[in-house]
């Protein structure tokens, strides 16, 4: 049972940390909770107009996920090394530092699938690419994979039940953390990478 306290506590910890926030301050862009949406992930870090930042912000929110999944994966074996992952995406989302509220948890979640499940990886990043490409519409093709990933997961062979119950609690988890950007696509408000912006009078 150590090993799961450590994964729990250690994931929590490693996920907390907030890159998309300490990027932009680092780079004099202000508060990124102040810009587009106010998240702290890379979709709103885009929104500055600095695709390096926003790149820098996925790949660090990613590897938070899928190092400490790894690391407790050769551990501990693979069960410990996805509770691991699943902290980091509930450490994203709910960092003790910034009053629990983080992000929402996609660069996490796409970071650990990798180390975890390449079923659910090759379920995940196809559907989101697609999504995305088809709809410029970050949450969109987030929303989209979270439902696709654990009955596809499953079907492409993934048998592990932490994982397959796992991956279910956190595709629920990102369509609460989703709340107002599905409230906003139902709307038909969600905005657009890419849209041409409306021109003045
Ligand atoms: O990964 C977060 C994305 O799905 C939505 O981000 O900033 O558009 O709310 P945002």
């Amino acid at each position: 049972w150590i090993a799961y306290a450590a994964a729990v506590v250690c994931g929590y910890l490693a996920g907390s940390i907030p890159f998309g926030l300490l990027i932009t301050r680092a780079a004099g862009l202000g508060d990124i909770r102040e810009i587009g949406s106010g998240n702290i992930g890379a979709t709103n870090v885009l929104r500055t107009g600095r695709k390096d930042l926003a790149l820098a912000t996925l790949l660090l929110d990613s590897l938070k996920a899928g190092l400490i999944a790894l690391a407790f994966t050769l551990w501990a074996g693979r069960d410990v090394g996805f509770i691991a992952g699943a902290m980091a995406f509930v450490g994203h989302c709910y960092p003790v530092w910034l009053g629990f509220r983080g992000g929402k948890g996609i660069a996490t979640y796409a970071g650990l699938l990798p180390f975890t499940t390449l079923p659910g990886f090759f379920v995940a990043a196809p559907v989101w690419l697609v999504i995305f490409a088809a709809t410029r519409v970050s949450s969109l093709a987030a929303l989209s994979a979270a439902v696709l990933v654990p009955p596809g997961a499953f079907l492409l062979g993934e048998r592990n039940k932490t994982v397959l119950v796992g991956l279910a609690i956190l595709s629920l988890l990102v369509f609460w953390t989703h709340r107002a950007n599905l409230s906003r696509l139902l709307k038909g408000t969600e905005p657009r990478f890419g849209a041409p912006k409306a021109k003045p009078e």
